[in-house]
């Protein structure tokens, strides 16, 4: 007669594995990797709207001072002579914190995702690109301050915004949904590259436009660069033109080349914006620069950089795809 088994070599046949807390937590961490890295890019989009907001009301020195506001305090202080324009300052100095915790939780669910995958660990340091990138704006931001709203200043805190939505956009794409190149050829390659060569000239022409009109930092001194407004607008228009002759070059070829279909939409999606993005800058141009229009060319230039981004990389594929796409599949193995 055989012994009836005892409850406890029962349920240790039964009972699946323990699951360490440690485990549950990067579990629960790495699960939220694809929110957490469109939070991070939205916010870094939006900051640079609302950016424009503290530039559109001639808010830049409502804090005249940095890292405090005013010296001796780092909030704002009723006597301050500032008026409103000290709160909507420091109201943008706030939201970096913001963009900061969200760029923090970047690197901690891309580590928390690395090491339950075991995805390479290269990925941590591209990770640390928007928290890094969170901190030079700081910087940057506090000597555009210093320098009284140095024209170049404020277009550096301008283009440092537009490689960190870039650098958020590739991280998503990457990680979330990582593609190889959608193809080989080198008349592809050519055009997508010229693309983005392009794109970052209209972007820097566009802060020249901008420290050369009226909302180049405080109503008080426009024109900061000192160039004729109509002519470096017009500069900034041509090299549009070139950059839509692009767009539909890219379309042609990778219809030609009969691409993955992935890129065509996002070259679709490009060229959409674009058209917004001059129908927006020439209707301003010629209506007196209204804050609002202003304000939605800013938008407007973030997500076209986050186009251009999305474009290049779909052609090109996302970076290390191989790995991260094997990592995903490895791991959506183990746990069905
Ligand atoms: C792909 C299309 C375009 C892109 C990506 C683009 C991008 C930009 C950028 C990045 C700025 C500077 C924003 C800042 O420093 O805060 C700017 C400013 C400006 N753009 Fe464009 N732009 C485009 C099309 C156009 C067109 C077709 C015009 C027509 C003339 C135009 C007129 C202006 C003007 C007048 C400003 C200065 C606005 C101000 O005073 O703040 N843009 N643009």
């Amino acid at each position: 007669m055989t012994a009836p088994p005892t409850p406890s070599t029962a349920s240790a046949a039964a009972a699946p594995a323990p699951v360490r807390p440690l485990d549950a937590v990067l579990g629960v961490l790495a699960r939220l990797l694809t929110p957490v890295l469109v939070v991070n890019l939205v916010a870094q989009v939006l900051i640079v709207v609302t950016g424009g907001v503290v530039r559109l009301t001639g808010s830049g020195l409502g804090c005249p001072t940095w890292p405090q506001c005013v010296p001796g305090s780092y909030t704002p202080v009723v006597q301050q002579a500032q008026g409103w324009h000290k709160d909507i300052e420091f109201g943008n100095r706030m939201l970096t914190f913001a963009v900061g915790a969200a760029a923090v939780a970047v690197v901690v669910c891309v580590t928390a995702w690395v090491v339950r995958t075991r995805a390479p660990k290269r990925l941590l340091a591209f990770a640390a690109i928007p928290v890094l990138g969170v901190m030079l704006q700081a910087v940057v931001g506090g000597i555009t301050v210093l320098t009284d709203l140095a024209p170049a200043a404020v277009a550096a805190h301008f283009l440092v915004s537009m490689v960190l939505v870039a650098a958020s956009t590739v991280l998503l794409l990457a990680l979330a949904r990582p593609v190889a190149p959608a193809s080989a050829r080198v008349e592809v390659r050519a055009v997508v590259g010229a693309l983005a060569v392009v794109a970052a000239a209209v972007l820097a022409l566009g802060t020249v436009v901008t420290g050369s009109g009226p909302h180049s930092g405080d109503a008080a001194t426009p024109s900061r660069f000192g160039f004729d407004p109509r002519t470096v607008a017009w500069l900034h228009a041509d090299a549009v033109w070139l950059f839509v002759g692009l767009v539909l070059a890219l379309i042609v070829v990778l219809r030609l080349a009969d691409a993955a279909p992935r890129a065509r939409t996002w070259a679709r999606w490009l060229l959409v914006v674009t058209l917004l993005q001059g129908a927006i800058g020439y209707t301003q141009y010629f209506t007196g620069l209204p804050g609002a229009l202003v304000a939605a060319h800013m938008l407007g230039a973030s997500l076209l950089t986050l186009t251009v981004t999305g474009a290049v990389v779909a052609v090109t594929g996302t970076p290390w795809h191989a790995l991260v796409a094997a990592s995903t599949t490895s791991v959506a193995t183990t746990s069905a």
